[in-house]
């Protein structure tokens, strides 16, 4: 069923009396739309969904939503309306494309009742719907919301209201082939508010500050005269005159509008929309006519599970931001940010991300929904596109090296952090079908990416300030191509022998076997160096064990050094800098992990947070006390890619780690390692078997532990070298102290 035969905005409000003959004993509304939908029974909202149904292939997939909408009925009249928004469905969506899958929203429901005499009433969407338009003349999600209160429809979704100029609705056949199932994944929530402080206001233009960028919307409260355009621009960082910085947002006009009735207070929140902010510009109003503004924080609604803090603040500054980078990231689907045209589920850096995502939040079922939104945009013949949903975003059938290997690495990831099998099972004949497109369609000799197979080769160590001037960095793309090949091949012989299939598991360690012997043959030298040079291929080759032996020592030595004649200053882009301090801790150079760590100058991870971040920024030199604001066609303060350090801070610095061969922390690895300044650090986690933690600090040449081991799991704590030995940990809270042996 149809609104406006328009193909944009305004949104239309749809609407339908009935009748119920008898008292009410149970109801449910089961309900959709292509686009997006708010719906109302008797002037009451259903439910507590924002963008619902939420982002699908709409072409393939459509969710719904089922409530109980028994409180809301009544014996006698009532109404049920529905007010529709463009959405991703039909709305702007990534860089600037509209119209993707459709021209207009649709709408689509049941409601079953379960009357006092026990029988039904059905009513679904049909012609006997009526429709109109209202005031929101316009409510995008790029563009934002354009809301003419003047043209309000008062009490259209009760009965006593007068519909008229209501027209019937067009009706729509449904797409048989278009599969509409119940929703998957958390949805979409109004999940905090921020109250916001005037920073600076004249009679014309007032500044507000949220002290935090983020992901949602303003409501505002506001008195003043009729006929007053109010205008709302949002922006995440103020230029050097304190006005709003906005070139960055690209084509999207983050902008909203209220035309005001003028008849007392007015409060507004927009609809379908949502902005990536920390400052708003209010036009149109005098200081005393804001009556109230809250900053309105939109994510999918996802519990924090993590905790970590430590004794240098800057660092637990870093923490936050991470955190807040993943709720501004993680809404509906995962985005790489959410402020300029773009906001799309790039596949890279959910991969970086989703290691650090599992600590601060429970992603599980955010993740299931989101891998079959991959399964469902995988191609034919196999391959992952740079972006998910993809729909005539990119064409590309292959996201290349370390974005495309997503579909591998975060359902592996997943299983790990949740013992969750029905990941793999789900997921598992789509990773082969990638397999065989890598195998047939992007190597020669096992080198993935070969400049001879395709012209299109990937994003490379995308963003790397490692001297090459270019976004793909230094490291050669065939080089990160054929390490994440050979990753993909070991983890694909995990996941089989997990779901029991030994053959599989075989045929995927030989494979694993064969890119490694490959990798070695063209990129280390005899002498047992990578001759690309670059820090990346030197992470790549030692976390994914791809160099061995004492060639391993060499490497690494040669790692820590480049870092050193750096200064200790980063140099890597977003496929190197997640597994950068592991490599080096695991390879001796603790010491040099923890310089990078806590250096404060730039390029480093606390360089924006001295330059007063509240969230992670796309590229190390988002902005600099030197130049300002990076290039404006690509530089977003709200990107969570560089935050996947947050997992190391975990896993290494407090020490919180899973055992691969129990997932899910059925079995947990204590192992602080305690460096740099830190004189204490502390760290838990909600895991599947209750609530992790530990907490170390220095006393003198000492480590006084507290440990907390859940109900159901096991654990062994493994001291940092020169403490003992491991030892096993049952469950309840351990005070230990550890002295030097
Ligand atoms: C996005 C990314 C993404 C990259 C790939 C950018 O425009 O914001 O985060 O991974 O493109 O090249």
């Amino acid at each position: 069923m149809t609104g406006s035969p328009r193909s944009s905005a305004p949104c239309p409000f749809l609407r339908k009396t009935f009748r119920l003959e008898q008292p009410v004993k149970a109801a449910r509304l089961t309900v959709t739309a292509l686009g997006m939908y708010e719906c109302e029974i008797n002037g009451q909202r259903v439910g507590d969904h924002v963008f619902a149904p939420g982002w699908t292939a709409y072409d393939k997939r459509v969710m719904y939503q089922s409530h109980d909408v028994a409180p809301l009925l009544r014996q006698g009249e009532n109404v049920i309306g529905a007010i529709l928004g463009d959405g991703w469905y039909c709305g702007f969506v990534g860089w600037g494309n509209r119209q993707l899958y459709g021209d207009r929203p649709r709408f689509l429901a049941q409601m079953d009742v379960l009357l006092a005499d026990e029988t039904m009433f059905s009513l679904v969407t049909d012609g006997t719907w009526t429709t109109t338009t209202g005031p929101i003349r316009e409510s995008d999600l790029l563009m934002g919301e354009i809301y003419d209160a003047r043209m309000e429809l008062g009490r259209w979704s009760q009965t006593d209201y007068a519909a008229e100029g209501w027209e019937p609705v067009l009706v729509d056949a449904i797409n048989k082939a278009v599969s509409i199932e119940e929703r998957l994944g958390p949805p979409v929530r109004r999940i905090e508010q921020i109250t916001p402080r005037l920073i600076s206001g004249n009679q014309n233009q007032l500044i507000y500050d949220c002290g935090q960028n983020f992901s949602g919307r303003a409501r505002i409260s506001m008195r003043t005269t009729r006929d007053t355009v109010v205008r709302l621009r949002f922006a995440e960082i103020l230029d050097p005159k304190g006005e709003l910085y906005t070139e960055n947002l690209r084509a999207a006009r983050v902008t909203d509008y209220h035309i005001c009735r003028g008849d007392g207070v007015e409060e507004w929140e927009p609809r379908f929309t949502f902005h990536g902010f920390r400052y708003i510009e209010v036009r149109g109003l005098k200081p005393e006519e804001v009556v109230e503004l809250t900053g309105v924080v939109l994510h999918s609604d996802m519990r924090v599970t993590g905790h970590f803090k430590c004794s240098n603040e800057l660092l637990n500054q870093l923490q936050h931001n991470i955190l807040w980078g993943q709720k501004s990231n993680f809404l509906e689907i995962p985005t790489d940010c959410p402020q300029r045209d773009e906001r799309l589920g790039w596949t890279g850096d959910a991969q970086v991300f989703v290691r650090t995502a599992a600590f601060n939040m429970d992603v599980r079922s955010f993740f299931h929904k989101w891998m079959r939104d991959v399964r469902d945009a995988q191609t034919a013949g196999g391959g992952i596109p740079p972006v998910v949903p993809e729909h005539n975003l990119t064409n590309m059938e292959d996201g290349g090296p370390a974005w495309a290997d997503a579909t591998i690495i975060c359902p592996w990831t997943i299983y790990l952090c949740y013992g969750d099998r029905k990941i793999l099972e789900n997921h598992y004949e789509s990773m082969e079908r990638f397999m065989d497109f890598l195998a047939q369609q992007r190597c020669i000799g096992r080198i993935r990416a070969h400049w001879s197979v395709a012209k299109w080769v990937g994003f490379g160590d995308w963003l790397a300030l490692d001297g090459s001037g270019i976004c793909e960095g230094a490291t050669p793309v065939d080089l990160i191509g054929t390490a994440f090949y050979a990753y993909d091949a070991a983890i694909l012989a995990e996941v089989a022998a997990v779901l029991g299939r030994a053959d599989d598991a075989a045929k995927y360690r030989q494979l694993h076997g064969e890119i490694a012997e490959a990798f070695r043959r063209r990129y280390v030298t005899p002498d047992g160096l990578m001759a690309s040079g670059t820090q990346t291929s030197a992470v790549l080759a030692l976390h994914l064990g791809l160099v061995e032996g004492e060639a391993k020592g060499l490497l690494a030595r040669e790692l820590a050094h480049d870092i050193e004649k750096r200064q200790f200053h980063l140099a890597t882009g977003f496929v190197g800098t997640p597994y950068l301090l592991e490599v080096l801790e695991e390879n001796g150079y603790l010491d040099v992990a923890y310089k990078l760590l806590e250096q404060e100058t730039f390029p480093s991870w606390l360089y924006p947070v001295k330059n007063g971040a509240t969230t992670i920024w796309e590229r190390w030199d988002g902005w600099t006390a030197e130049r300002g604001p990076q290039d404006k066609s690509m530089n977003s303060y709200n990107h969570y890619a560089y935050g996947a350090v947050g997992a190391w801070m975990y896993r290494t610095v407090a020490g919180l780690e899973l055992d691969p061969s129990q997932p899910g922390y059925r079995h947990i690895l204590f192992r602080p390692r305690p460096g740099g300044s830190l004189t204490w650090a502390e760290a838990s986690l909600d895991t599947p078997h209750g609530l992790a933690a530990i907490r170390w600090e220095r006393e003198g040449t000492g480590l006084r532990l507290d440990v907390t081991v859940p109900e159901g799991a096991q654990a062994t704590l493994q001291p940092p070298t020169g403490y003992g030995e491991a030892r096993a940990l049952g469950a309840g809270r351990h005070d230990i102290v550890l002295t030097v042996v």
